[in-house]
């Protein structure tokens, strides 16, 4: 995996089936072959292992988006890295705000998620956030350092690391969180994660990003990329934010 300036990440979330996703990836591989820089997609765990072969030597990465923490056992209903990386995976969503929501994920689940990831070689992208709520009440800040303290204290990586900033109420609803507020964030991100591991995390936004407002939010400099869900979905708005990335490599 080549990590560029502004790595473009979609979640496909529980859209497309095999059939979709194959005719997805054969229309955007020959739109992105002479691509350095990687493009990675979190695709359904169904679509993994037929994908795999059509990236193969391609800068098309894909990923799942969520697994569990154990290494294998009896949990009906889950997956295990191992079985993901098998597939074809390379990297994970870790603590999607869904996930978080939908499945009562915990910070110190999330945590145990992103160890066993590291172990089982694929990386973590781990999603952090705040929702409407905690940020009228003014309490962003206490709410991502919780939330990035949990995850990342005591762990012991120096490679690379992806932090997704995705503010709740910015998440399918229209509304992307203003320049003024990424910019802020994301520089608070970068000095808790730094201090916590002593690495520089890439932090990425998402919440809204589409191809009209991609242009605004790569630009702004402390952002490395843009974690895309909706607008993944349709090949042209995917191929255009991913243009739009590649005028920054
Ligand atoms: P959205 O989703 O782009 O549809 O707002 C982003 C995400 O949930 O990762």
């Amino acid at each position: 995996m080549k990590l560029g300036s502004k790595v473009i990440v979609g979640n496909w979330k529980m859209y497309k089936t095999v059939t979709e996703a194959i005719a997805f990836v054969d229309a955007l591989l020959p739109k992105i072959s002479n691509y350095k820089e990687s493009v990675l997609l979190a695709v359904p765990f169904t679509a993994l292992w037929p994908l795999h072969e059509k990236c193969k030597n391609t800068p098309l990465e894909i990923g799942a988006q969520t697994m569990n923490s154990a290494e294998e056992g009896a949990f009906t209903g889950e997956i295990a890295g191992r079985m993901l990386k098998e597939a074809g995976a390379s990297f994970v969503l870790l603590g999607h705000s869904e996930r978080r929501r939908l499945s009562g994920e915990t910070d110190s689940v999330i945590h145990k998620k992103v160890e066993r990831a590291l172990e089982d070689n694929l990386l973590p992208i781990v999603c952090v956030g705040e929702t409407l709520e905690e940020r009228k009440e003014g309490r962003s800040e206490e709410v991502l350092e919780r939330q990035l303290k949990s995850v990342f204290e005591g762990l012991k990586w120096k490679g690379d690391l992806l932090v997704a900033y995705e503010p709740v109420w910015a998440i399918g609803t229209g509304q992307t969180a203003t320049p003024d507020i990424i910019d802020n964030i994301h520089a608070f991100i970068e000095e808790k994660v730094e201090a916590l591991l002593g690495v520089k995390p890439r932090i990425l936004y998402g919440g809204s990003a589409n191809s009209a407002n991609a242009p605004t939010l790569l630009a702004i400099p402390n952002v490395g990329g843009l974690l895309i869900g909706g607008a993944s979905l349709d090949l042209e708005s995917f191929l255009s934010i991913i243009e739009n990335s590649h005028s920054f490599q």
